[in-house]
């Protein structure tokens, strides 16, 4: 922090969360049985709330989610399951995806939408807090979905509602769709669902090498179905980017996990210390590199990674003090091209969780067609992941998974 700012008076973000501070500074693993109730997510904040076995759970309801909506039958029992349920989607930061397959997934099950985008048309214009605005979209609704551009605000409405649940007040729980440059939760579920269905190797659509696990494992001997022991690659901007913190965060759950972080190495861009220290603590095997060419265990990063994350620079981020230093980036290094994807394990996905930056173009369309491009299937397993996530929530995945025993199998 700068001489400038450590003296600036606090902005209304900073003031707006002062009441929750203390709450807010508590380690993680402190405060996640708070988003808890009767051994289920009630408010969804961070991506370290999602255990290893829960994310298997969650997977399994999605997937059977997704087989009954392919019959009328179907959809029209799981859209009886929560029509007398209503969400917000409160979503003050410009969104596409998270946006509309949240509200595909509500749909699915029957929750009503209402949904505040500008805050122009709010009374918050009138000076209102974003804390009371909170609390009448939880007089109205019994759940809210909030993309804010404040870091820690879907936590600090977390506690309001568990506030206002200890003193015997309408409470409903909240879900964190992206908050400031901290976390995305439920873009670490989907990619991770994603991930899940790619390396069973059974379906057709979600794998680059189809179902010829056996085929592939003559040239990969140490292939194994599942997300343990696999090499993940992270590309762009690693140091700002929500997803790739919520992402990496999940799969270090998983046994012998490697990461590696491929970034300018730039403060702004680069790993953080305290993620590094997390993972590392975790058992991590942690590798930080300039280019997808430079070696790991013995062959560039392009050739040894399981899966690629790529992600997108985030301009919109840009400290007027960082322009100076980027301009001397090559930046060349943290975009795609033909001849990268080429050299790739075959059954390697790319992922990106979009929006991709056309004019930079870490991902080129040109990728589009090839197998490993799983991104538009990545966004699409964004609105089953959400209806599983939604279904936990309001407690009813075992009567999804009753029905589909009883009608599918
Ligand atoms: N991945 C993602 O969060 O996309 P949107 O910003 O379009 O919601």
């Amino acid at each position: 922090m700068t001489a400038e700012r450590r003296h600036a008076p606090p902005t209304q973000d900073e003031l707006d969360l002062l009441h929750y501070q203390s709450r807010i500074e508590r380690p993680v693993a402190a405060k996640i049985p708070e988003f808890s109730r009767d051994e289920r997510l009630r408010h969804v904040i961070f991506s370290r709330q999602f255990s290893v076995e829960l994310l298997e759970d969650l997977a399994g309801t999605a997937d059977k989610i997704r087989a009954l909506s392919k019959a009328r039958a179907g959809q029209d029992f799981l859209i009886g399951l929560l029509s007398h349920k209503r969400a917000m989607l409160y979503f003050t930061q410009p969104s596409t995806r998270t946006f509309l397959s949240f509200m595909a997934a509500c749909q699915i099950l029957g929750i009503t939408c209402n949904e505040v985008r500008d805050p122009s048309t709010s009374s918050e214009t009138k000076g209102e807090t974003r804390f009371d605005s909170i609390r009448m979209f939880s007089s109205y609704f019994d759940l809210i979905i909030m993309r804010s551009p404040v870091a820690k605000l879907a936590e600090a409405c977390a506690y309001l509602m568990n506030d206002l649940a200890a003193s015997g007040n309408r409470s409903v729980p909240i879900v964190n769709a992206g908050s400031g440059a901290d976390q995305h939760p439920t873009q670490a579920l989907l990619d991770i669902y994603t991930l899940q269905r790619t390396f069973q190797f059974t379906s057709p659509k979600d794998s680059p090498i189809g179902t010829r696990f056996d085929e592939i494992r003559r040239q990969y001997a140490n292939l194994t179905r599942g997300l343990s022991r696999k090499v993940y690659g992270f590309c762009g901007d690693i140091g700002r980017g929500r997803t790739v913190r919520s992402l990496a965060e999940l799969l270090a759950g998983y046994e012998g996990v490697s990461l590696v972080f491929v970034s300018p190495q730039h403060p702004a861009l680069s790993l953080g210390d305290d993620m590094r220290s997390r993972l590392v603590n975790r058992g991590v095997r942690v590798f930080e590199v300039e280019s997808l060419e430079t070696p790991i265990d013995g062959r560039p990063v392009i050739e040894t990674v399981d899966a690629l994350y790529m992600t997108r620079i985030q301009k919109e981020h840009n400290d007027p003090a960082d322009e100076a230093t980027f301009a001397a980036i090559d930046f060349s290094k943290y975009k795609l091209n033909r001849d990268l994807v080429n050299r790739m394990k075959s059954y390697a996905p790319i992922l990106h969780p979009f929006p991709r930056d056309q004019f930079f173009g870490e991902i080129p369309q040109e990728i589009d067609a090839d197998p490993r491009a799983m991104y538009f299937r990545q966004a699409r397993n964004g609105m089953w992941a959400r209806a599983a996530l939604l279904a936990h929530i309001f407690n009813v995945d075992h009567q999804i998974s009753r029905y589909y025993h009883e009608h599918y199998e």
